[in-house]
């Protein structure tokens, strides 16, 4: 067991990168975040277009990675690219990802596929997309197609990406497509995506024996109030957060062989609900807090809450135009990782989002989180020194300093 003082992490502890695939693959025009980039007052600044091209680039793309040090490689197929129509299959699409799958082994990288994240073909969002409880079985369906098709080359299996993200921020705040403001809406949406998790998982383990989990959005929640009763209010709303959010997919994770935690910030809760930043507070260019020391709480909260359901850090990361902040940001993080695994919580990786700068959904391609830049125009890539940080942090499988 690693205490904090040697920085090290336990033997066998995975250190990986991720992407998803309508960030960087390009041309994913039947989805309905393709849609979503193309209706007029939608709240996207601009399309995904070509992205990244890393559905023709994906060799040179797993290549760079294996070469900075890392040995995971998380990932996501594309459903609308499978299943163009419901029920035809594309077997041309599947023998694509089989080959992503190869070229990821080829590299000595394990691959970690992701069945859905947060894109959903258009004809499925025409049936009512994640409000219709029929999804749950289509999905399964899809699933099931994908296990049978990817084989047992894959490494890791990740059902749904951030199901929470997807049901509040599409179907409550209607920034995300299908755009809706409906709570009783995105209510159903949870239990239709915890349906999915459910059904996907028993279609996947039917066929493949590579551990499955889910990925859930979480952030630190801090409470601040001047007496007792601003405070019980504040926490009040914390667990009201907590219940609409998260709980329902921690819950439904119990029994899964991990449970993926991804993190980027915390809510501060007054009496009032979320509180904005305030002037005083270090933010990141989305907006938000920089406060690295979230993913320490929430891989707390996720242990307690999934009856201990081991643990995967499969995203966290920082958008920052100065790199020296990302590696900041990764070293801090990872205090607060080795913090937990010195009190026994069973945390078995660590990704990093994301491989190289890329589609950041409504907010376009100005907020960059990668580890690799990339000139859209010539699709050149170019590391950032954080890159090869992390992969030395991964080689060495300790915690380094900043500077070194
Ligand atoms: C999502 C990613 C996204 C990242 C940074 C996560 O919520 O899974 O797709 O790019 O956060 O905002």
């Amino acid at each position: 067991m690693a205490s904090p003082q040697s920085k090290a992490f336990p033997k066998g502890f995975t250190w990986g990168t991720a992407t998803a695939a309508h960030q960087v693959e390009g041309n994913n025009w039947n989805n309905d975040w393709w849609d979503w980039e193309h209706t007029p007052g939608s709240p996207c600044v601009e399309p995904s277009g070509d992205t990244c091209d890393h559905f023709n680039r994906y060799p040179q793309d797993i290549a760079m990675l294996k070469s900075w040090g890392f040995d995971t490689y998380r990932f996501s197929v594309e459903w609308s690219r499978i299943e163009p129509e419901d029920g035809e299959f594309s077997q041309a699409a599947i023998d694509h990802y089989r080959k992503v799958v190869r070229c990821c082994r080829d590299n000595g990288i394990t691959p970690v596929v992701t069945l859905h994240h947060f894109t959903t073909p258009r004809w499925v969002a025409a049936l009512g997309g994640w409000g219709n409880d029929a999804t749950a079985d289509l999905f399964a369906r899809f699933s099931d197609k994908v296990a049978r098709g990817l084989g047992d080359e894959v490494g890791m299996w990740c059902t749904i990406n951030e199901p929470n993200m997807v049901s509040t921020i599409g179907y409550l705040l209607g920034e995300f497509p299908p755009g809706k403001k409906d709570r009783a809406l995105r209510l159903k949406a949870n239990e239709v995506f915890c349906a999915a998790h459910r059904k996907a998982r028993d279609a996947v383990k039917s066929v493949s024996k590579a551990p499955l989990g889910i990925t859930l959005a979480m952030q630190e929640y801090t409470i601040i109030g001047d007496n007792d009763d601003e405070l019980a209010q504040a926490a009040a709303h914390r667990d009201r957060a907590w219940a609409g959010l998260e709980d329902p997919f921690l819950e439904v994770a119990k029994g899964d062989d991990f449970f993926g935690v991804q993190t980027y910030t915390r809510e501060i809760m007054d009496k009032d609900g979320r509180t904005k930043p305030t002037s005083d507070m270090r933010l990141t260019i989305m907006g938000y807090e920089f406060r690295p020391s979230a993913l320490e709480a929430c891989i707390r909260r996720a242990w307690e809450q999934t009856n201990h359901v081991p643990l995967i850090v499969t995203e966290n990361g920082v958008a920052a135009t100065d790199d020296r902040e990302r590696i900041e940001f990764v070293h801090d993080a990872l205090d607060g990782v080795l913090n937990c695994i010195a009190d026994g919580i069973d945390v078995r990786g660590y990704t990093y989002w994301t491989l190289m700068d890329n589609f950041e959904w409504t907010r376009g391609y100005a907020p960059i989180f990668g580890l690799c830049a990339v000139d859209r125009s010539t699709q050149v890539r170019t590391p950032k020194p954080s890159a090869h940080w992390l992969g030395r942090v991964a080689q060495a499988n300790a915690l380094l300093g900043i500077n070194d």
